[in-house]
């Protein structure tokens, strides 16, 4: 028998500790040992929870437990959660963690510390999707040339809502969190930090590459409204939020942000909490998973995936992002943000005016953007303004923050500019 210790009992855990009891015949022959949770760790023992097992309020209980094979570290957080697996490594325990912060910021420490000791992480990306082994295992023959996917199941709820429900976006955070989908901190799903997460663990397997979120550019989907969701609907797009990694030369592009994607795109059908990664390899195409990203069960369901592996190979390591001899990091560098390019929407709230549009469009124009289509409509409550909606032709990001800079100095332009980049 292989005894686990779970740190974080809460959405997580609980579904953890009750799969493995609800499905333990199967479990057991496919890991070929029984897998059994002997305790959990809580900060609040007085709590209700919906599990039958031991618990505790002291991680070092299990920490100093010599007869505890695994932890899996489900309690969130990022130092807090780094000195604890530190500590359980350092004790010889393998590890599992659905933590994506945590290995967004420590990923590489870990892999030195963890030596021959295994680390799972399916869960930290994707939720139930089996997105890691996919890229680490599935794809092993291919260079991958990029990766495009819904990652945040509670955005995607949020986005879906606001799209069918003509809902803002705060009356359904609520929502999100009732059900579980949401982080502890919900800036972190609605800041687009949560994808990010995701992505750079993603890129270390596709790519090798060493980044932090600082690195990379990140937009969330807090600025998005009905005027956005209005022009998406009159040209035929949805509004996702999506995480990018693309390879050329010997660059690297990382970036999550909303985009406006056709409602053709198999992408853009992708609705409520369900995530969807596509990733093009060199040799395979493209390939594309979809599932849910977010909520107990579902995540629990990657955690186990993890458990089954480490017990089914003996505890034996396999190389954490897939790189049994590493790669040369410095061959790859992460591309300057000024330089990426998309097509762009913008939102503008001005006077209404004569001569208003052609300021806009002349500040366009210097700056080298060509306009795709506009859309204008008054602005509710406010009879003396309007809504200018208007989206370009591909550029670069440098050129349109240089415009849109401009356009807020303009003294006709009432508010800040809002910016959407259009998928291409
Ligand atoms: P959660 O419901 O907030 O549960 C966190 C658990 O950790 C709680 O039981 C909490 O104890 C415990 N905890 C927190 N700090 C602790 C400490 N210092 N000592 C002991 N226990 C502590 O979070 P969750 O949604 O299950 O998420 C857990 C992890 O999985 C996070 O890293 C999250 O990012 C990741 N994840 C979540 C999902 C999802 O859909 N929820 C999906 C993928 C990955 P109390 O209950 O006593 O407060
Ligand atoms: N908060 C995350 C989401 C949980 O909404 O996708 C899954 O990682």
């Amino acid at each position: 028998m292989i005894k686990v210790a779970i740190i974080g009992v809460g959405t997580v855990g609980q579904s953890v500790i009750n799969i493995l009891q609800k499905n333990s015949k199967i479990i057991k022959a496919r890991a070929g040992k029984e897998i059994k949770v002997v305790k959990g760790v809580v900060k609040n023992l007085t709590k209700k929870r919906n599990v039958n097992i031991e618990l505790t309020d002291n991680i070092d209980e299990v920490l100093n437990d010599k007869s505890i094979d695994i932890v899996v570290e489900l309690m969130g957080g990022v130092e807090e959660s780094f000195v604890v697996v530190k500590k359980a490594l350092e004790n010889n325990k393998a590890i599992v963690t659905a933590n994506k912060a945590l290995l967004a910021y420590h990923r590489y420490d870990l892999q030195k510390l963890a030596n021959d000791l295994p680390i799972g992480y399916e869960a930290s990306v994707a939720g139930g999707i089996p997105i890691i082994n996919a890229l680490k295992v599935g794809l092993s023959a291919n260079h991958i040339v990029a990766i495009k996917g819904i990652m945040n199941g509670t955005c995607n709820y949020i986005l879906t809502k606001m799209m069918n429900e003509n809902v803002e976006y705060k009356d359904v955070l609520k929502e999100a969190q009732e059900l579980g989908y949401a982080e502890a901190d919900p800036t972190f799903d609605v800041g687009g930090f949560d994808a990010a997460h995701k992505l750079l663990i993603l890129s270390s397997i596709a790519y090798g590459i060493d980044a932090k979120p600082e690195d990379i550019l990140i937009e969330g989907i807090e600025d998005i409204n009905q005027d956005d969701i209005e022009f998406a609907k009159e040209f035929g797009y949805s509004i996702k939020l999506l995480a990018i990694a693309k390879k050329y030369d010997n660059v690297v592009e990382q970036r999550v942000h909303p985009v406006l994607i056709k409602n053709t795109k198999m992408i853009a059908k992708v609705d409520g909490v369900m995530n969807s990664i596509s990733i093009i390899g060199d040799c395979v195409g493209e390939t594309m998973y979809y599932g849910p990203g977010a909520g107990g069960d579902a995540t629990a369901s990657a955690v186990i995936s993890d458990l089954v592996a480490i017990v089914r190979a003996g505890r034996r390591k396999s190389p954490m992002f897939g790189f049994k001899n590493p790669v040369k990091l410095t061959d790859l560098k992460l591309v300057n943000k000024d330089e990426i390019e998309s097509a762009y929407y913008l939102r503008m709230k001005t006077i209404d005016k004569p001569g208003v549009l052609a300021k806009i469009a002349t500040i366009l124009g210097n700056n080298n953007i060509s306009i795709d289509a506009f859309l204008q409509k008054p602005i509710l409550h406010d009879k003396q303004g309007a809504t200018l909606l208007c989206s370009t032709h591909i550029c670069k990001e440098k050129q349109i923050i240089a415009a849109i800079k401009e356009i807020e100095n303009l003294q006709v332009i009432k508010d800040k500019v809002s910016m959407i980049r259009i998928d291409d």
